[in-house]
């Protein structure tokens, strides 16, 4: 079976005001399935709210969310759904504060969070397949955090428990991540080490990944979009975005006279 082409996530027009101000404004993003995406912008611009309503933590007051799990012909509105439902469908979050069981080792975070049966009993009897473990073999490698399996999640660095989480997100399978500034608060070689991951996962799923750090950005190498007070001001690469005066003078030029004074 070919896998799934064209559209996986669809937002047409999308408004979303709080007590009158307008975090997303007519905003209108297409995402292709396999397809990893960049969305930078400054402080405030919307970029978590466009998060929020796409998994359904935030509703818009106008628009349209669609999603196309498999292809052009089934199509969700993902306005009609509630968050675990949407989570249910294959989309997966990861916040920007890492949300591990730190009491547990690596490896029972990430047998938690495996697709699994959830009711109290199948979970008090359930026992862990081979399957099971081979699955979570892969993840810790996928995550570099193999030495770390038997390690309490509480005791791992600020990275690595980022790494933790996506690998958390990853054992659930999901068709589209979203990554909303994984590398906040890393060292260099942590972040670098994070882009890496992150290439490592394209094809396999959708990824929209959030962040300020330009040299993240630029390692990725992928379709960035500028977002600008809730609306898209720009698409392209990054060298392409970085050559536009309008996004220079909003974004990327004042970053950089930050930059130089710093
Ligand atoms: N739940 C909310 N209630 C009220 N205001 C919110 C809420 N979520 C976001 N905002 C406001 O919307 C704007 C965009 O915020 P956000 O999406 O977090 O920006 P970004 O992630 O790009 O920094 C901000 O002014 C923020 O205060
Ligand atoms: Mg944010």
């Amino acid at each position: 079976m070919s896998e799934p082409h064209g559209i996986l996530l669809q937002l047409e027009s999308v408004t979303k005001s709080f007590d009158g101000f307008k975090a997303i404004n007519d905003l209108t993003f297409y995402l292709d399935h396999g397809e990893m995406r960049a969305v930078i912008g400054p402080n405030g611009a919307g970029k978590s709210t466009f998060m929020d309503i796409v998994t359904g933590r935030t509703r818009p007051d106008e628009g349209t969310v669609k999603f196309f799990p498999t292809g052009d012909t089934n199509v969700i509105d993902l306005t009609s759904l509630r968050e675990h439902e949407i989570n249910r469908l294959g989309i997966g979050r990861k916040f920007q504060t890492p949300a591990v069981y730190e009491n547990l080792t690596v490896w029972n975070n990430l047998l938690i969070s495996l697709n699994r049966p959830r009711d109290l009993w199948s979970t008090i009897t359930y026992k862990v397949t081979s399957e099971d473990r081979d699955r979570i073999d892969d993840i810790l490698k996928t995550v570099a955090l193999d030495e770390q399996r038997n390690t309490q999640a509480g005791y791992l660095s600020h990275g690595k428990k980022q790494w933790l989480e996506i690998g958390m997100l990853l054992a659930q399978n999901p068709k589209l991540l979203l990554v909303d500034e994984p590398a906040a608060g890393m060292s260099d070689a942590e972040t670098e080490r994070t882009a890496e991951l992150l290439l490592s996962l394209k094809g396999k799923h959708s990824i929209v990944v959030i962040e300020h750090d330009m040299e993240f950005i630029r390692r990725l190498g992928q379709k960035v979009t500028v977002l600008v007070q809730g609306h898209v001001m720009k698409e392209g690469s990054l060298d392409v975005v970085s050559e536009d005066e309008e996004v220079r003078s909003v974004y990327l030029g004042r970053k950089r006279e930050k930059k130089v004074a710093a």
